[in-house]
């Protein structure tokens, strides 16, 4: 997904002047296990939702800038301590942090992007950004606990899923989507109503790349596949397919989960083809796009809005 080609160019390098001026620090180290992994590419979703929601109500200020900075920051933070937990080596299309710098240089370096983060948002001073930032990233936290403590389990339900994907990404997206109206001064339901986009959109996102861990191309979505077989991890096209297989497909989808590694992933990936299981879980990611694009219909024309419905409908589509 080309989502940096939805705000204006200068808008864009205006954040990433504001990534690289915050990225200082007096250990060398800390800069450079950043910039690796900041400057390693990632599409900027998350602070690109901040902007198009501050643009679509005419605000472009410096601070909605910081603060979408200040959202990349959270994003890479979690993205360096998930990488240690699920043991994964690649990530757009290149050595993760903890591959290339080690496990204690990638948690380290994320609690000072999560810190770091929280010195931005008090330069910025609004009581309600940092409320909003404090809840998002507890919960993220307790999403990734709760997927933790679910791994192998195949009696995962439809609805524990989602309050997984819920936590663990979509807070991130409802929480920029929301900022992005506070620092541009929207009122209370034109904030609400931010959230809600955000949060449709970071679930529908979630869901993508669950299929993407099973149905992608390495080279376009710059991660292994079957990184989540291997882990162990339950996600939404298994449980279809768990539920609706035969018990001879529910017996090799037991015996992939509890085996170390993704060795079974072709045939794993065969039954979900069979039980139409990809496209289940692609049917409930378009419902969230759907609801996505409905919450801000109200909102008045402009192009930014416009680009708001498109990122809607691309986090559907994206390979990258
Ligand atoms: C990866 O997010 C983590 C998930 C929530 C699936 P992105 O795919 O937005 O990561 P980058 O920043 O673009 O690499
Ligand atoms: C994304 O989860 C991590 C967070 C949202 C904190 P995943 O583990 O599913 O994402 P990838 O596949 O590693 O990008
Ligand atoms: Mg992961
Ligand atoms: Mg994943």
């Amino acid at each position: 997904m080309k989502a940096s080609t939805k705000i204006s160019n200068e808008l864009l390098s205006r954040l990433n002047g504001e990534i690289a001026a915050q990225l200082v620090s007096q250990v060398p180290l800390v800069g450079e296990v950043a910039r690796y992994t900041i400057d390693s590419g990632g599409k900027r979703l998350r602070p690109i939702l901040l902007l198009l929601a501050a643009s679509s109500l005419e605000y472009q200020d410096r601070r909605a800038v910081r603060l979408a900075a200040a959202i990349e920051f959270v994003h890479t933070a979690t993205l360096l301590h998930d990488d240690v937990v699920d043991s994964s080596v690649v990530r757009r299309g290149t050595q993760t942090a903890n591959e290339r710098f080690g496990n204690a240089a990638a948690v380290l370096v994320g609690d000072f992007l999560y810190s770091r983060a929280f010195q931005i948002m008090v330069d910025v001073g609004e009581s309600r950004v940092f409320r909003i930032m404090a809840d998002a990233t507890n919960d993220i936290s307790e999403g990734e606990v709760l997927q933790l403590s679910n791994v192998k389990n195949i009696e995962l339900t439809v609805e524990s899923y989602f309050e997984m994907i819920r936590s663990k990404t979509a807070r991130l997206f409802e929480a920029a989507a929301m900022l992005g109206g506070i620092v541009a001064g929207g009122d209370n339901r034109v904030v609400e109503n931010f959230g809600k986009y955000g949060a449709h959109i970071g679930t529908a996102f979630q869901i993508v790349d669950d299929i993407l861990d099973y149905d992608g191309a390495e080279d376009q979505i710059g991660k292994k596949l079957g990184d989540d077989l291997a882990e162990g991890k339950i996600t939404l096209p298994m449980i279809h397919a768990l539920e609706h297989g035969s018990d001879e497909d529910v017996a090799v989808i037991q015996a992939a989960i509890f085996a170390d590694g993704a060795a079974d992933l072709r045939s794993v990936v065969d039954i979900f083809r069979r039980l139409d299981s990809l496209e289940y879980a692609r049917r409930l990611a378009k419902l969230e796009v759907n609801a996505a694009e409905k919450v801000i219909s109200g909102l008045p024309q402009s192009v930014y809005k416009d680009c708001m419905i498109e990122l809607a409908a691309t986090s559907l589509s994206r390979i990258k």
